[in-house]
Formats: C-alpha cells, structure tokens, sequence
C-alpha cells in the first residue's frame, strides 16, 4: 500500500514522520496491525478550513478535525489569546474555592447563552471527562436528596458520550463495548431516532417519534421509575452517523422524562455553538435540558476544555451533599484551566462578532442544497441528512431496499483513503455514513472544492465497488 501522497508506506527513510510514529505511537481509534503496514498521514500545519500534510499535500477537513476545529486552523486572535493569559496568570486551579478572572468570565457567558435556565458551570477538559462528571453530579446529588437508588442512565444505541468507563458505557456503539467489558451495570440503551432504517414500513415520522417515547416509557416502566435517574441525548447524533432525530421526537421523550421525574442530560459536545443553524442543538431540536454538557467548539479547539451546566434544581443537589460532607469530592486539576478558558472567551466573541448565525444559516442551507442534488440520486447513496452545518451521506449496496454494505467490505473506510488522495478529508462512521461537518467559517467556494473532491472519490469508489460486484449497481 500507498501514502495517501503517493510514497510508499515502508517510508525507506528511518528517521521520518511516519517511520517514528510506526515505531512509537499508539494511536486511538486506529487499526494498530495495519497501522504497522500503512503509516500515518502527519498533518503540519494548517490554514483556514485547509491541512497540510508533511509531504506538503494540501487537504480540505469536511469535519473540521473530529468536528471542532470550528474557526478553522490559523485563527490568530485565539493565538493572542493564549498567548496573554499563559503571560498574565498561566495555571491556576480551581479547587477550595479558588478562582480567577477567564473562569468566572466565561462561566457568565455560557450562562448568559444557555439555551434553559441554567445556574452553574463545571469544567472540565474533554466531552468525556464532562459527560463522567455529569454522571456523578446526578448520583452525588440523587444520593444527598435521600434517594439512593435512583441512579440508573439510558442513552441510545448509536449515541456517542465518549470513552472514559463512564462516558462509554453511556455510548451505544459496539466498538467501544466489546473487549472493555463495557457497558457498567446501570447503563442501559433505548432505539436510535432514525427513520430511514428503523420506522416501521409506511409510517410518519410523526408515528415513528411516538413508538419511540412509548418504547422509552415502557423501559422507565420497566426498570422501576424510582431507579431511574437521567436520560442522555445528543440533540443530533454525531459519531453514530449523523442521525436527526424527527420534529416531534424529544419534546415527546420529554413529556415522558418528566412524568417519571428523570433528568433530560443533552450533549451538546459537537451540536453546540451554531453547528446545528441554532447556537444549541436543543434549541433546533425543541430540548429542554436540566444538565447541558459541551467542548469542542467551545474553544474552537485550539486548547482543551469542556464545560457542564446545571439547573438550580442539580446544583440544590450538590450543595447539600458537600455541605454534609464538607466538600464536593470531584474536580481536576485542570477544571477551568486559565488559559483554554480566555481562548474559549475569545472564541465565543468571535462567533459574536461575526454574527455566525446569519453565516451558517446561508452557507449551511448552501450545504445541504448542494449535498441533496449532488448526491441524493447517487446509485451509491442510500440518504442525505443534515442541518445547519452538519450532514451526511450515507452509501448503501442496494438503494432499493436500503441494504448497506457488509462492514468487513470497509466501502465507507476505503472511500476516505480515495479522498485522502483528492484532497479531502473524510470520515466514515456507521453504516458508511460520510460526515460533513467542516468548520464554520467555511464559505460557498470552499464548499464546492470540498463537494467536487467527494464526488469524484464517491465516483472512483463505485469503480471499485462494480469491479468487485458489492452492490446492486
Ligand atoms: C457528542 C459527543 N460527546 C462526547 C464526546 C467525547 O469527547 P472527547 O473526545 O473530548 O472526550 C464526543 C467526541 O466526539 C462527542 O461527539
């Protein structure tokens, strides 16, 4: 095999990029014994909604890195930003009541922006580090209010919460559950609010919305609903493949979240700061969250952090547990770190200044225009979905019946080393679903170079695909 930029894998150079990162990386999600034959793309550098590999070949990110890099990758505002707070104070924590000003600053401003009445902030540094403390804000406090055995979480099966013991077992993907010996006990899993694969044949999605509340409330039911604590969404399922949920299906979970007194938990980690043509995913979606976790964006990405909001009613909660015991026992050492707290107040005045919403409303409808008449009639495309600034394409080896592709024949995986080597970067997730998602400053023009690069891979895979007769086409 081949380097995506067309030198061989086995670089002859035993000092290089690649050479080194063979013999000393372990990478995540990566297939480490192919790893050892294929190598690492090394990406150097990077330039507005372009990165640079160290051979010098230029690639468009259509996912804005793992859907984050939302200012793209050469903002020098975010620079200075670090730069002058790492000068003025660069550490300090935020335990026993310590604080300082970029904590408390941008603490204001997500309160100010929360989509609910929210009441305080906790910070953390990745979407999974957020997602495990918000787990343990609800037990913490379920246990202080004196009702211990409300503890048990359900999510849903293609769901992504992330990695860590916690964050994974709320995950409904199969690839972070086998071998780990996850999910926990506790963890449990209700359908994916998708309509293309899961609707009963010829139902609405009207219909399909109120078959999944029932089923949730038959499971709540089920479990016993005084040991039932929250229930976790992503107001669009990212890493599962982009799946939008129907109009009426979340203010339907609710009103059954709320009849068995269970928390609405939304993870608003890739969703959050416009991605959806909403500043929140729960507002394009109708969500009304008691906990609200998010990252990525909330930096652009330039530095780690992640934040979780509660609602006066969950921080009632914790208050009383810490005053029983004299402290509320969870908290990092980075939680509120100064200088990735002033980029990310720094980001989210950019995407004030720059009014991103009225941008992603145009360039976003733009997207999804162009990913429906580009693709949607492709003999290789099952849907096209997508909102805001967020899509996906999903491939299919028969459109007729909606059959994917056998996973073991990596079509969606194959694809994106095509890409690679048109210039784009693409991801494939489930089912062979193509995300889109690149970063919002994206304009018109890019998103046409970007299409066009997908497109002619999209092409040159079914070349492949006919050659080896994978699909009805
Ligand atoms: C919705 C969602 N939640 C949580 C996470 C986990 O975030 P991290 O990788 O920063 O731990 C991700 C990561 O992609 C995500 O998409």
């Amino acid at each position: 095999m081949r380097h995506p930029s067309g030198r061989p894998c086995h670089d002859p150079a035993p000092q290089s990029n690649a050479a080194r990162d063979i013999a000393y990386a372990l990478h995540p999600y990566t297939d480490h014994k192919a790893h050892l034959e294929t190598g690492p793309v090394v990406i150097s550098r990077g330039k507005g909604v372009r990165v640079y590999d160290d051979q010098g070949k230029e690639y468009i990110e259509s996912v804005a890195g793992l859907w984050c890099a939302s200012l793209g990758f050469d903002n020098e505002r975010l620079v200075q930003a670090a730069a002058t707070q790492m000068r003025k104070l660069p550490f300090y924590h935020a335990f026993t009541a310590k604080s300082h000003e970029p904590l408390i600053d941008l603490s204001e401003m997500l309160i100010e922006r929360a989509p609910a009445k929210m009441s305080k902030v906790f910070f953390a540094n990745s979407g999974s580090e957020a997602n495990d403390s918000a787990i343990k804000m609800i037990w913490y406090m379920n246990n202080a209010i004196g009702r211990p055995e409300k503890k048990k979480l359900i999510a849903r099966i293609k769901g992504y919460h992330g990695i860590t013991l916690a964050a994974a077992s709320l995950t409904g993907l199969p690839v972070n559950h086998k071998l780990f010996d996850l999910p926990l006990p506790g963890f449990h899993h209700v359908s994916t609010p998708h309509h293309y694969h899961n609707a009963l044949p010829g139902r609405s999605e009207e219909a399909f919305a109120t078959r999944l509340a029932e089923e949730l409330d038959a499971k709540i039911i089920a479990e016993g609903p005084e040991t039932v604590a929250a229930f976790w969404a992503e107001p669009i399922m990212g890493a599962g493949g982009v799946i939008l949920p129907p109009a009426t299906y979340f203010p339907k979970i609710q009103a059954v979240l709320k009849k068995h007194d269970v928390l609405m938990v939304v993870d608003e980690v890739i969703c959050g700061f416009w991605r959806t043509g909403s500043y929140w995913g729960s507002q394009t979606l109708g969500i009304e969250p008691d906990i609200l976790v998010c990252a990525k964006a909330l930096s652009a990405s330039y530095l780690p952090i992640s934040a979780v909001m509660v609602n006066e009613k969950v921080f009632q909660g914790i208050a009383e547990g810490s005053s029983t015991i004299g402290t509320w026992g969870h908290g990092f050492t980075y939680s509120g770190h100064p200088v990735p707290a002033a980029v990310a107040i720094e980001t989210l005045k950019i995407y004030d200044e720059m009014n991103m919403g009225d941008h992603v409303a145009k360039v976003g409808a733009y997207l999804q225009a162009q990913l429906r008449a580009r693709f949607a009639d492709h003999p290789l495309v099952g849907e096209v979905r997508g909102t805001g600034m967020i899509g996906a394409v999903e491939l299919v080896a028969d459109k007729a019946t909606k059959r994917n592709f056998d996973p073991a024949q990596k079509v969606g995986i194959r694809l994106t080393k095509v890409g690679e080597q048109n210039g784009v970067i693409l991801r494939s997730m489930a089912n062979d679903s193509l995300g889109f998602s690149p970063p919002l400053i994206i304009t018109e023009e890019e998103v046409d170079e970007m299409l066009n690069r997908f497109g002619k891979s999209l092409d040159e895979i079914m070349v492949t695909v006919r050659r080896e007769s994978l699909a009805a086409v």
